[in-house]
């Protein structure tokens, strides 16, 4: 039995509270579909910025009755501390994944990226601290490794940032330990890298490559590939980024307060990845097109490649990534064709 498996085992048989920041969002409405089938008690703060109500509505449709009552959710913002306080008060676990993704984004606005990741950040450490949460676990980034050579990837070795976002990833792992050091209190980072799955949002100028690609191949449109398609990455399904959540909230001793890579330690590149999207979808829709492809210029702030050494995250938290890349784009195609085909009907 897996580590993971015997958690959640235990899980079913205790219920917890958990509060869950950014739970309209992608990452967070998968961790709050999870814990909510594990019957666990949830409480989700969103400003609805990123995150969308529909990921809320379609949880529900995906629980029973008395699971979705044991979620209670809170419109608010992560950088008003009256807000944080209110959503820690009485959990015994924080899941902080509100913030605001995308280096593009970041390139953009600078100032909005630092105050949503940086300072929200502050405000739910100083309010998980004060409520005395038991385990504190935040989004991080592989962001961090910034201009890094060499791969795979280990937690103890980062380069200079390479976008404003990759500062606040970095920022949040520096309060991460100063709380440690300057009031005793732990919490855990994890260093996600290029996370998927279903409720990922395909829309929007700062949408991820696979719901964006699997979006353009499905409508028949162009695929636009930034550099030559040879840059790499370590896709992680989100299912095992919701393991690395809940293993490392209920980490004991040396393996809580560190920070960790999430992923499979496997590395894609663009080209290699685009035709597995075009095979998954095979399986579902006969009619699918090849797509056409158009290379164009590296994008500003972009690593080249990306793989994660996972090892730590194994020997310290018992993490065992369930899906692999083809497994995670299997799994989530069946969802991609269906969220396609609403909006479709909604602009019909
Ligand atoms: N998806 C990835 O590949 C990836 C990779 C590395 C790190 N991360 C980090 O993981 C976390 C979750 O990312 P995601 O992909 O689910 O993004 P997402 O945009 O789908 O979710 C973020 C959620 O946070 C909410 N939010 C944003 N600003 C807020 C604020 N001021 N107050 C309250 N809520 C706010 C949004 O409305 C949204 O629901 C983020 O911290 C992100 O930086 C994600």
């Amino acid at each position: 039995m897996t580590t993971y498996n015997t958690i959640k085992t235990q899980l079913l048989r205790e219920q917890h509270t958990w509060c869950v920041t950014g739970v309209a969002g992608f990452i967070g409405s998968n961790l709050l579909e999870t814990l909510l089938k594990l019957n666990q008690k949830v409480v989700g703060l969103d400003n609805f910025s990123t995150g969308y109500q529909k990921n809320l509505d379609e949880v529900q449709s995906n629980v029973s009755l008395a699971q979705w009552s044991n979620f209670e959710f809170i419109q608010g913002d992560i950088r008003n501390l009256d807000d944080c306080n209110k959503a820690v008060k009485d959990c015994d676990y924080v899941l902080h994944q509100a913030a605001l993704g995308s280096v593009p984004r970041s390139i953009e606005d600078p100032i909005l990226s630092n105050a949503v990741n940086v300072s929200g950040q502050l405000n739910m450490l100083v309010a998980a601290r004060d409520a005395n949460i038991k385990g504190f676990v935040y989004a991080a980034s592989s962001s961090t490794y910034g201009d890094l050579p060499g791969l795979p990837k280990v937690e103890d070795k980062i380069g200079s940032p390479l976008s404003p976002y990759a500062v606040t990833k970095y920022v949040n792992e520096l309060y991460g330990s100063v709380f440690e050091t300057a009031y005793d209190f732990k919490s855990t980072g994890l260093r996600y890298f290029n996370v998927f799955g279903p409720r990922q949002d395909p829309q929007g100028a700062y949408a991820a490559v696979i719901p964006l690609w699997t979006a353009a191949i499905i409508a028949g449109d162009t695929l636009f590939i930034n550099g030559d398609g040879e840059t790499s990455r370590d896709f992680c399904f989100v299912d095992n980024a919701v393991q690395a959540n809940i293993l490392a909230a209920l980490a004991q001793g040396e393996a809580s307060g560190e920070v960790y890579n999430v992923a499979c330690n496997a590395r894609t590149s663009l080209n290699q990845l685009k035709d597995m999207i075009f095979s998954s979808l095979q399986k579902f829709d006969d009619d699918v097109q090849v797509p056409e492809v158009v290379y164009r210029e590296f994008r500003a702030g972009d690593i080249q490649h990306s793989q994660a050494d996972i090892a730590k995250a194994e020997k310290l938290l018992g993490f065992e990534p369930s899906h692999q890349i083809g497994q995670g784009i299997d799994q989530a195609m069946p969802w991609y064709l269906d969220s396609l085909k609403e909006e479709q009907a909604e602009l019909a």
